[in-house]
């Protein structure tokens, strides 16, 4: 399915758009007309995909202050804002206790998914408001929402939530509108991770979601080439969720689970 959007002549960066979600929001993007660029810490992959959808890579780590407001700066004097920045770069985390999950990587979770995406709104979206145009789309996850075993990431992606809602304040009387995605368990290659670490236990997560499966990538790219389009015109500051119904589905467990049809 392929909703009649057209962004042609608008420029989009992607962060962590080499791969799983981010690729995928690149992909929507692109096949709508916009002129992606994939920015990415791992080069050869954004390299890779970026030529496949005529594009172009951007090699950068998010939680670089220097390296994310050099690449900000560069991209600006060349061409300007962008005029759809997606925030899909980050890391999933052990489901350690406190006690095993040690500082060391609870910082380096929240470095990238938390700090990594404010770095990027920052550098970014400063030059949409100057300019007043832009949309931007950050993705969180349905464990920012809820409680789990995941110490730094859940309110890693809590704080991106957050961090939405006040950038859409900040920006908004500047012609910026800022919005996320929370996906439930997509599949991409991190979510393969966890489940060939045991981690994560596919046939769990199928039957915890209400429609009996998990989502795809492509489906949560739906919603956020929505939300970056003018069909998303007066939306700001919102999370949407996009979860195949795991949010919904979850209080069930307490009076015996779903029913059968
Ligand atoms: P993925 O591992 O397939 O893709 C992540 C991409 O981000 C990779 O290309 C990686 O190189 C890049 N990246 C990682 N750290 C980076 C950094 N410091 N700087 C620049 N690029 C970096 O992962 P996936 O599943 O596509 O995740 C994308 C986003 O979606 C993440 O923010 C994740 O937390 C979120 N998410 C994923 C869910 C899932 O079930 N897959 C569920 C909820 C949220």
């Amino acid at each position: 399915m392929t909703l009649p959007l057209d962004l042609t002549g608008k420029t989009a960066l992607v962060t962590g758009g080499a791969s799983g979600i981010g690729l995928a929001c690149a992909q929507r993007l692109a096949a709508a007309g916009a002129r992606v660029v994939l920015a990415d810490r791992n080069a050869a992959l954004a390299q890779e995909r970026a030529a496949e959808l005529d594009g172009e890579a951007l090699v950068l780590d998010v939680g670089d202050e220097a390296a994310v407001a050099a690449a900000a700066a560069q991209w600006h004097a060349r061409h300007g804002a962008v005029d759809i920045l997606v925030n899909s770069a980050g890391v999933l985390q052990r489901t350690l206790p406190p006690g095993q999950l040690t500082l060391k990587e609870w910082d380096f979770v929240a470095h990238i998914d938390l700090r990594g995406t404010y770095l990027c709104c920052a550098a970014f979206g400063q030059e949409m408001a100057h300019q007043h145009k832009g949309a931007i789309v950050n993705i969180a996850s349905v464990a920012g929402m809820r409680s789990g075993p995941l110490h730094s990431y859940g309110p890693a992606k809590a704080g991106v939530i957050s961090l939405t809602e006040n950038l859409a304040g900040e920006w908004g009387r500047s012609g910026v509108r800022i919005n996320c995605v929370s996906p439930g368990f997509t599949q991409t290659p991190a979510l393969e991770k966890g489940f060939s670490t045991a981690t994560l236990h596919e046939d769990a997560l199928v039957q915890s979601a209400a429609l009996g499966r998990l989502v795809r990538a492509d489906e949560i790219a739906n919603a956020v080439v929505f939300l970056a389009s003018d069909w998303a015109s007066a939306i700001t500051g919102v999370n949407l969720v996009v979860d195949a119904g795991y949010l919904v589905a979850t209080p069930w467990h307490a009076y015996g689970g779903l029913r059968s049809p």
